[in-house]
């Protein structure tokens, strides 16, 4: 349904809160260039939003707004939160007079491109869903864009009808994998964002081509709503009842252990703790261990338990639950407070009958990090089908997908 806009009350609000977002952007260091700066001032947001959405929530730096959900509540669209707009365009080093592909539409990221690339440029918006489509074109003609971007309905999987090569494709929704169709239709020289998942760790990667592969210039954190279509990865998950009937949910991205089976009951053994002497401080972003993990931890998962429970209890002040299963026993990462009252030390909780061996080893993966990863930007590759993924360097490690090879890697030489 095409939600009405009312703009009119309001307006001078929008003006200024526009002008302080943008603000707030270039202090943050999340936009950088004129061209980026000058688009966030023009672009109203709000056009872009159901009419009802609070102006502060339109121009908040990191909110979202969902625009669609599935029958669970999933969310299926929305309006990407603007730092991740502004990050994202300013990754992908867009010019003027440049044809950019934007892989998930809405309107307001168009707009935005719109204005980035000038008089002389095109946007080409595409989703998978009628619906965004017709509304992401109603929006973008009353906001005055109609002439500078083309809406096509489309699966991103495939090349989009009509249209040759790209100088900048940007993907704003969830991928897992990078389509042969994305580099098919990328110019010589051209870059490509895409929001990628890696054994269920996402990070916004803006890849160049190098030869037969791409490599990394940038990277962000950010989460995405999920690729639909033939490109939709679909998770395992797997239910291990407490002896209360409650359950805690593991969901593997990929590499689900054969030895699932080992761990009926595992919850009856238990818990026990491993520490690691590695600390953070407070307020200090260790989104890398995660990557770590998803790199080098075998068996690794994301973990939930049913609220109300023992375990989600236990589990709440571990504050991002992931862990690792081994054989016949799971660990999950845990914190304390810090010896020094200055952080927290980092450690592992595990269950099942080898459940310190477990820990031991999720600590192992805490201690590498520290050594060898949380100082360092990781970077990243992705080697298509048929090109040869090359001996990586020490602290590197390689994602097996449908259309290629992700490479990670800590290492200073790669
Ligand atoms: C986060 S929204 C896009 C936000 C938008 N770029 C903006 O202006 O902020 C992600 C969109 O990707 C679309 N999408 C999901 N799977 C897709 C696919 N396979 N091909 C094209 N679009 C897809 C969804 O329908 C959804 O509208």
């Amino acid at each position: 349904m095409i939600q009405p806009v009312d703009m009119t009350g309001d307006a001078g609000r929008a003006a200024r809160l526009r002008d302080e977002l943008t603000d707030t952007l270039l202090s943050n260091g999340q936009i950088v260039s004129p061209a980026v700066e000058k688009a966030f001032r023009t672009v109203p947001r709000e056009a872009f939003v159901p009419g009802d959405t609070p102006l502060d929530v339109v121009y908040s730096v990191d909110r979202a707004v969902v625009t669609e959900t599935d029958e669970h509540g999933g969310h299926l669209s929305s309006v990407s939160a603007a730092y991740i707009q502004a990050r994202m365009i300013e990754m992908a080093d867009i010019r003027p007079g440049m044809t950019v592909l934007e892989i998930g539409s809405g309107g307001c990221n168009a707009a935005l491109l719109a204005e980035v690339v000038g008089a002389d440029g095109h946007v080409v918006s595409i989703d998978i869903d009628g619906e965004i489509i017709d509304r992401a074109g109603v929006l973008l003609n009353r906001a005055g864009y109609g002439g500078r971007v083309s809406v096509v309905q489309a699966d991103a999987e495939h090349p989009v009808p009509g249209f040759v090569l790209f100088d900048r494709t940007l993907v704003t929704v969830g991928a897992w994998d990078i389509p042969p169709a994305w580099l098919d239709q990328l110019a010589v020289g051209g870059v490509l964002v895409v929001p990628l998942r890696m054994n269920g760790i996402t990070r916004t990667i803006a890849f160049r081509r190098d030869g037969d592969h791409l490599v990394s210039s940038d990277v962000e954190v950010a989460g995405f709503v999920p690729m639909q279509g033939q490109g939709a990865h679909v998770e395992r998950t797997f239910l291990l009842p407490d002896r209360h009937g409650k359950h805690l949910r593991l969901q593997f991205d990929s590499g689900v252990p054969e030895t699932m089976h080992l761990l009926d009951g595992v919850l009856a053994t238990g818990p026990v703790s491993v520490w690691s002497g590695v600390t953070i401080g407070h307020g200090i972003s260790f989104a890398d261990l995660h990557l770590w993990f998803a790199a080098f931890l075998s068996g690794f998962c994301r973990i939930t338990a049913d609220p109300d429970t023992a375990l989600a209890a236990e589990m709440g002040k571990t504050w991002f639950p992931f862990g690792g299963v081994r054989g016949d026993s799971l660990a999950y990462l845990a914190v304390r407070p810090a010896m020094d009252g200055a952080g927290v030390e980092f450690g592992a909780t595990a269950y099942g009958v080898h459940g310190q061996d477990a820990a031991a080893a999720l600590v192992e993966q805490i201690r590498a990090w520290d050594r060898n990863g949380r100082h360092r930007v990781p970077t990243f590759g992705f080697w298509t089908v048929g090109s040869t993924v090359p001996q990586l360097p020490d602290h590197a490690a390689v994602l097996e997908k449908h259309h290629g090879a992700v490479s990670i890697s800590w290492s200073p030489t790669s």
